[in-house]
């Protein structure tokens, strides 16, 4: 298997790149599925999209677009619920359906149930046909911490201490950041049938590095997607500092 990478100067030509990335791997299906994710990373693809109009959006409008997770015990209008960010940066801009825009139920009572019904959503929707995703300083993807398994489904999972940090910044403080959230598994993201991951900035260097580099490792979640056919890393020249040029150039990795 072999994962590419895509190097380009800032995060605005990482929005343009994987934004092209994302229109083929939509351009598949009569009604194509996006699986959309949060965080700041994957807003400038989002940006170039709209900007792409009508080609950028795809049919979208019919289309189920999953988000990878939810927080645990925060209610679905908490301004950095997924349902919420997803409504406002994503949403909004693409022209999607909200309706249609499936989101796990962190409220659920039953939150084992939540898990499984949002896994039959994907099923229902046919499966993702391009999944967005971002990448945690630690190397998680959704919110798969290290240690997860890469046949993982999609299940309750606990925030560690360093990525509650890095999410800090959304919430009033430290204390208001979720502890536990709903997230799709690494062997749920696996069965996209392709993955654009977008990093930009220098914090995220040792992470894309430990992702791309060696062989996958469950101390990085984001290394399991080496075992994908079709991943894309779009990385901006920092993200990208601690790849070896000679390697990891703007080439696929074998
Ligand atoms: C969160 C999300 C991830 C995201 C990561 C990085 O923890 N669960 O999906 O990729 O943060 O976020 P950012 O792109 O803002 O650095």
């Amino acid at each position: 298997m072999s994962v590419s990478v895509r190097i380009v100067a800032d995060a605005a030509a990482v929005g343009d790149a994987a934004a092209e990335l994302v229109i083929a791997g939509l351009g598949v299906r009569d009604a194509p599925v996006l699986g959309v994710a949060t965080g700041s990373s994957p807003l400038p693809v989002y940006a170039a999209l709209e900007r792409r109009g009508p080609a950028g959006r795809l049919g979208l409008g019919r289309a189920p677009a999953p988000a990878p997770g939810e927080y645990v015990g925060r209610p679905a209008d908490h301004p950095e619920s997924y349902r919420s960010v997803v409504d406002r940066e994503v949403t909004t801009r693409l022209g999607l359906d909200p309706s249609r825009v499936a989101v796990p139920d962190g409220t659920a009572e039953d939150l084992g149930a939540a898990c499984r019904r949002y896994e039959a959503a994907l099923r229902a929707a046919g499966g993702v046909d391009v999944q967005i995703l971002g990448i945690g300083s630690n190397g998680h993807i959704g919110f798969n911490e290290p240690g997860t398994p890469a046949d993982s489904r999609t299940r309750v999972a606990e925030l560690m201490p360093s990525t509650r940090n890095d999410n800090a910044r959304y919430f009033p403080s430290l204390a208001d950041v979720p502890e536990r959230c709903i997230t799709q598994g690494i062997g749920t993201i696996l069965e996209a049938r392709s993955i654009v991951l977008v990093a930009s900035g220098e914090a995220k260097a040792d992470a894309v590095a430990r992702a791309v580099s060696g062989t996958p490792d469950p101390t990085c979640p984001a290394s399991a997607l080496q075992a994908h056919p079709r991943v894309t890393f779009v990385l901006d020249t920092a993200a990208a500092s601690l790849l070896d040029p000679a390697r990891h150039g703007d080439h696929a990795l074998h």
